[in-house]
């Protein structure tokens, strides 16, 4: 009988992690705060009850392996993150390790031996909404960012990555590898429950790059300081937020761009604002369009600081590069969609995941499932428990036939 995972027991555990760092109806595990430590130490947990080999890297990520024949070789890594955004769903990451816990509790209680090794992976801070860069463990891992670059990554309050990683207990010395990686993940957009489908098989991620902002003007008066004398610094970034909107709609494609954060200062109703702190979000899957819409965020914010008399800062903190998967681990994730009878499309992702980086380093491949709604980065964020199981069966079967040779 085909091997199938345990529905219940992994609903019940995404049910426990989802607990974990919830504030009302939002989960707040932002990275290695004290609800992500907490998700940490109960992941851990299940690792050990499963007897596997833990290991923690410099930057955090943490993996649980389970020895095959050839333990010599590098694992088959399987995973996602823990983190959250501010005020969460329950299924972004949590879904991809949760599964993958799932897998490996089959394989131990069905006895079955494998060639290759199995490692179950959690990477450090994913989401970047506290430290950036995002997918920050996964760089490190894959050399795509320096270790003492991201140690450096500051907090809102001047907090380091080092300083919570010695904290939480998760600043570790193994060294790790990964020979392969598949991570499945809610799709976190509209596009399979729209169209009625049950698996996404993901063919690559769209590009992504971030920038924090600011435009500096002059503070005055909001009742003596005539408009034509003001150096008004909000003004400016509404009139930046407006007219990237207008970038990604001009250049289409699937284009977005987004403005999350905006801070005036003093930000107080009666002074004009000298000061607005920005972010910037662009996203493109077409690398020649990623790198075209860059150039014209950069033109955009320094013509508009020029329109209205401001200096400016402009950092980049991501750029995170389309990718394409490996075509034979795509082709196994849609063989293993079909064998199970499930309905599917290929598509790519707009959300950014630790797969994009690990596909630098090594075959990789992503299982999407459906998001009601398209819902994500919000409490409202759901995945049935069926389309859960659904993926979790994808990961096992893929599992099963690469760790068999
Ligand atoms: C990561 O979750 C992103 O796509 O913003
Ligand atoms: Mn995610
Ligand atoms: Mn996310």
């Amino acid at each position: 009988m085909e091997l199938k995972v345990d529905g219940d027991r992994l609903w019940s555990t995404l049910m426990e992690m989802g607990e974990i760092g919830k504030k009302g109806e939002g989960v707040n595990r932002l990275a290695l705060n004290d609800a992500d430590k907490e998700g940490r130490d109960l992941f851990v947990g299940y690792l050990r009850d499963e007897n596997l080999d833990i290991y923690v890297d410099k930057i955090g990520n943490i993996f649980g392996v389970r020895y095959g024949r050839k333990h010599t070789e590098s694992p088959i890594v399987i995973g996602s993150h823990l983190d959250t955004v501010k005020d969460a769903g329950i299924f972004d990451g949590a879904l991809g390790v949760l599964s993958g816990l799932e897998v490996i509790r089959i394989l131990n209680q069905n006895d079955i031996e494998t060639e290759r090794s199995i490692a179950l992976g959690a990477f450090t801070n994913e989401e970047g909404a506290r430290f950036q860069p995002d997918m920050m463990g996964s760089m490190v891992f894959t050399k795509q960012l320096s270790l003492e670059d991201a140690w450096k990554a500051e907090d809102d309050d001047g907090v380091t990555v080092k300083d919570e990683l010695k904290r939480t207990g998760y600043l570790g010395s193994d060294l790790f590898n990964a020979g392969c990686f598949i991570e499945l993940h809610v799709e976190q957009g509209p596009v399979l429950h729209s169209e009625g489908l049950e698996i996404g098989v993901v063919e690559g991620v769209q590009g992504m790059a971030w920038w924090d902002g600011e435009y500096i003007g002059e503070a005055n008066h909001a009742g003596t300081t005539p408009l034509d004398l003001r150096r008004d610094a909000l003004l400016a970034a509404a009139e930046l937020c407006c007219r990237l909107r207008k970038i990604a709609e001009d250049m289409s494609h699937d284009s977005v761009a987004t403005m999350g954060r905006l801070h005036p200062r003093p930000d107080i109703r009666n002074v004009v604002p000298g000061g607005a702190f920005f972010t910037i979000d662009f996203r493109q899957y077409k690398p020649e369009l990623y790198e075209e819409g860059q150039k014209e965020v950069l033109r955009l914010v320094e013509g508009i600081a020029g329109k209205h008399g401001l200096d400016f800062n402009l950092n980049q903190t991501v750029d995170a590069k389309p990718v394409r998967f490996d075509s034979g681990m795509v082709g196994l994730v849609e063989n293993k969609a079909k064998e199970l009878g499930l309905s599917y499309k290929k598509m790519h992702s707009g959300a950014g995941h630790d797969a994009q980086f690990m596909s630098y380093i090594c075959p990789t491949a992503m299982v999407f499932v459906p998001s009601i709604g398209g819902r994500s980065h919000c409490p409202e964020e759901r995945t049935i428990k069926t389309d859960c199981v659904n993926g979790a069966n994808i990961l096992l079967q893929s599992v099963l036939e690469l760790s068999a040779v």
